[in-house]
Formats: structure tokens, C-alpha cells, sequence
């Protein structure tokens, strides 16, 4: 199950009670609430509600829990986010989710400086209650081949925030955004990333063999966004002015 900042909050009762509404300290309006049943190891807790929290953490139910002297509930906030295109607004947001995952701002400075050279071709964001909790984007990555150059993109920077990560924010990130460029028309994208999470996304590094750049071994990775989209194409990879010092 995934735990929204690792936190549960437990409810006990001393008395028999009916429970239209609680408080949960520190969760936003918006956020995703699941109600469980209080239990010990032997019985597995069952699902007693899901709702939002609202104004201030008040968690409204469109039921009273009925609770029996002694017993109890646990309420589990959950992460409740949207993916979208990023509009001019986010542009703080998606600076502190970038300063906050890597811890500093070299991130956030490269994706100010795509942006401003019109590198730039997706850039999502998720967002959970009004705020930005993750970003993504994607940039142009020309492959200089002999017989011309074929149009890629690279996926770089992408950043979840810290207490948002391990929720499944950075997969769907990547899985929106690759559907996003290719119905946009991209045909390659290109990452340097971890070897254990790509993939998953249909990322290899045996299909960027063939690419000549300043990285290689198994970080250096390249996804089809259509079928064959790779097939003949060997070159170099030419990285946008803004990657100037990280390449
Ligand atoms: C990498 C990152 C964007 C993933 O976002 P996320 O929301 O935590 O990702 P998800 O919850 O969808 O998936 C988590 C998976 O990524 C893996 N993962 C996260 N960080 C990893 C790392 N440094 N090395 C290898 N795998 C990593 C987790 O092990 C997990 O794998 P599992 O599903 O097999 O358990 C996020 O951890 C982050 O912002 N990290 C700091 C910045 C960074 O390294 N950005 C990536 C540069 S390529």
C-alpha cells in the first residue's frame, strides 16, 4: 500500500461511537483518505471508506463509522495527483521540486535555460492539492548520422519530491510523458538514468549502442516511441547548448 509520507493515524475509542468526521493534523485539502478497520495481526484490516480530506484536515464521511467501545479505525492519507502539461505559473514549483530531489539548483538552472533556448518540447508536472510534487522533461536531442540528422529527444531533468517518492508519481511521470511526445509526433527519446527503472518503460541500452555521445555503459539508455525508430540509425548525439556543462 502506498503511504502518503509514511503516516497512519490511529483512532481509538473508549466508549461506543458513531464517527461522521475526523481531523488529521498536517494532511492538505484534497489528499486521498482511506478509512481501515482497527485490528490485530490475525484479522486483516478491511477497507472502511475512501474519501478526500477537506478544509484544514477535516475528513468529512458520507457514512458514520460505527465504532464499538475499545475499538477504532485507521485513516492512511494517500496521494491524490494529477498529470499535466506545465503552464508559466509552475515555474517556482517545478524549481523546488528539482531543488528539493537533488539538493540544489543546478537541475532547476538547466531547465530555466531549456526553456529560454526553446529546447523544450513536453514538460508535466504532477499535482497533488495545488501544489507541484513532480516534474519531467523532455528536450531536443539531435542525432547527427551521415546521411542527416533524425529529430530525438532527451528525458532529463526528472525529479519527485522526497516525502512524494517511491509512490508510483515518478513511473506515471515517465509513462505520461512518453505517450505524451509520441502523439506529439516524437519518434526517439534518449535518457541517462538508472538502469533498474527505465527499462520498465521500454528503455535500453542496447538500443542507444549505436549512439555516439559523451556517456555510455548501461545509464546511457534509448526508447522507440514507435517500433523501429532506431533501426539504421547510428550517430552522435548533439546535447542542446544548456547541457554545456554536463556534458
Ligand atoms: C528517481 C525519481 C524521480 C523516481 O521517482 P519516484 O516517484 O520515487 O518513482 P516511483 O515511485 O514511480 O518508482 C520508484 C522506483 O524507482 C526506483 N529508484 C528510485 N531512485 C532510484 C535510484 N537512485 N536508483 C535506482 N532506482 C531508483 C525505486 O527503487 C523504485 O523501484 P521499484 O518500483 O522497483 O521499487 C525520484 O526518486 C527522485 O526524484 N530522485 C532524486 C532525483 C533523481 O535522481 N532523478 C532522476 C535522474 S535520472
Amino acid at each position: 500500500m502506498n503511504l502518503y509520507r509514511d503516516t497512519h493515524y490511529t483512532f481509538r475509542f473508549a466508549d461506543d461511537r458513531l464517527v461522521p468526521r475526523f481531523h488529521l493534523e498536517g494532511v492538505e485539502a484534497g489528499c486521498g483518505v482511506t478509512v481501515f478497520s482497527l485490528t490485530d495481526d490475525k484479522v486483516p484490516a478491511r477497507v472502511l471508506a475512501k474519501t478526500r480530506a477537506g478544509a484544514d484536515g477535516w475528513v468529512e464521511l458520507a457514512e458514520p463509522l460505527v465504532v464499538r467501545a475499545g475499538g477504532g479505525f485507521v485513516a492512511v492519507p494517500t496521494p491524490v495527483y494529477t498529470i499535466r502539461d506545465e503552464v508559466p505559473s509552475d515555474a517556482e514549483g517545478i524549481r523546488l521540486v528539482n531543488r528539493r530531489a537533488f539538493g540544489g539548483d543546478a537541475e532547476a538552472d538547466l531547465i530555466e535555460a531549456l526553456r529560454a533556448g526553446g529546447y523544450v518540447r513536453t514538460s508535466l508536472v504532477a499535482e497533488c492539492a495545488g501544489r507541484i510534487v513532480g516534474h519531467v522533461l523532455f528536450s531536443d536531442l539531435p542525432i547527427i548520422t551521415e546521411s542527416g540528422t533524425v529529430h530525438a529527444l532527451a528525458l532529463a531533468p526528472m525529479a519527485v519530491l522526497p516525502e512524494f517518492q517511491n509512490l508510483g508519481v515518478g513511473s506515471q511521470l515517465v509513462a505520461t510523458g512518453l505517450n505524451a511526445c509520441r502523439e506529439r509526433g516524437h519518434r526517439i527519446v534518449v535518457v541517462l538514468g538508472h538502469p533498474a527503472f527505465y527499462p520498465r518503460f521500454g528503455f535500453s541500452s542496447a538500443l542507444a549502442a549505436k549512439l555516439r555521445s559523451p556517456f555510455s555503459g548501461d545509464s546511457f539508455m534509448a526508447a522507440e516511441l514507435v517500433p523501429g525508430a532506431l533501426t539504421g540509425v547510428t550517430g552522435r548525439v548533439e546535447y542542446t547548448p544548456p547541457f554545456g556543462a554536463w556534458v
